[in-house]
């Protein structure tokens, strides 16, 4: 029987980053049409608790949708990758990466798991999780972002990055192009990644997905003005914002939004900003991209990837897909 191994940290994030990367994203985001606030500030603490909570709603069927194709077909996904260091982006608390890991350890193939996260508690916790439910794992973690830190992940064997739960689809079309192009660099021949992606349906599953009758997601969204109120010294008042979550049809994306209910005065020491917003003025604080299969296929392979398949839940909610580095 094999014996526990301590998880390895790597923090790859300056301790300034939380300031100094929010300051920026929050001159940049705020003062341009519609106000953007960027979805990695979400994640602190209590925004990552929040999310957790939404996993667990019955209107959240995103989770529920891989979970099921992860039951169905993580040893089909395990021998077709050939595997032996399975990386994580935005691992969160890990939690159907355990199906994973499962597989991996029937096959007898994997030597190491790297989650990589920002939310460095949520991240430790599920690192040593791991590390007590798979003895002799190597668990490498990397405190990190994934839109800066491809580059640095760890390197050797054969390695299938797994980015799950549709979070590529919280990204931009520029960084989400950005990003598939520093993944597509950074893969070595034999090299997979295994992606998750909410797939297009109806506007009203949508709408309740992000709308949910216990306000869970409202809070989460909303969590984004307490983390710059509370980074950044502002002063927006929570009182004089209502949710706004709608379908872009023409994006085909989620479109998360606070909109000022009253005019108002915000003021943002921490990023020497001053906003005036008139009664109706939106921040958009997250979207959510809905994909198609051939969208998801073409996307991946103009990164250089070759899609080796591709699987879906009954009713055809979400996909995962292997791509290989040829
Ligand atoms: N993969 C999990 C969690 C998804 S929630 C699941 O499928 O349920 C999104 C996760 O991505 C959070 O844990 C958040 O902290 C992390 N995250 C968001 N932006 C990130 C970034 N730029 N770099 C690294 N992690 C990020
Ligand atoms: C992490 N990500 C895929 C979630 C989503 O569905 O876009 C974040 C989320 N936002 C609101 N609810 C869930």
């Amino acid at each position: 029987m094999s014996e526990r191994r301590e998880p390895e940290m790597t923090v790859l994030l300056d301790p300034d980053w939380a300031s100094g990367s929010l300051v920026d994203d929050v001159r940049r985001g705020l003062t341009r049409h519609p106000r953007t606030l960027p979805p990695r500030w979400l994640y602190d603490d209590h925004g990552s608790q929040l999310f957790d909570e939404i996993t667990r709603l019955p209107e959240y069927y995103p989770f529920l949708a891989e979970r099921s194709i992860l039951e169905a077909h993580a040893d089909e996904i395990v021998a077709a990758s050939g595997a032996t260091t399975l990386v994580e982006l935005g691992s969160g608390t890990s939690e159907k990466t355990r199906l994973l890991l499962d597989a991996f350890t029937r096959a007898g193939q994997l030597t190491r798991f790297a989650p990589v996260d920002v939310s460095e508690g949520t991240l430790r916790a599920a690192a040593d999780e791991i590390a007590t439910a798979y003895p002799g794992l190597e668990v490498a973690a990397v405190v990190g972002d994934f839109t800066l830190h491809l580059a640095q992940l760890p390197q050797g064997g054969r390695r299938m990055v797994a980015f799950l739960g549709g979070t590529i689809g919280n990204l931009y079309l520029e960084e989400r192009k950005a990003f598939l192009g520093a993944l597509g660099d950074l893969l070595a021949p034999g090299d997979s990644v295994l992606l998750g992606t909410d797939l297009v349906k109806s506007a009203d599953r949508l709408i309740a997905a992000y709308d949910d009758s216990q306000g869970v997601t409202e809070a989460f969204i909303r969590n984004s003005l307490t983390v710059v109120n509370r980074e950044l010294g502002a002063d927006f008042d929570q009182d004089a914002f209502s949710y706004i979550p709608f379908w872009d049809g023409h994006m085909e994306r989620m479109d998360m939004r606070l909109r000022a209910e009253v005019p108002q005065r915000v003021s943002v020491p921490g990023a020497d900003l001053v906003l005036d917003l008139a009664v109706g003025e939106e921040l958009r604080v997250e979207i959510s991209t809905k994909f198609r299969v051939s969208r998801i296929a073409a996307e991946l392979e103009a990164t250089g990837l070759a899609v080796a398949r591709v699987w879906t839940d009954e009713p055809g909610d979400f996909a995962l897909t292997l791509a290989v580095k040829p």
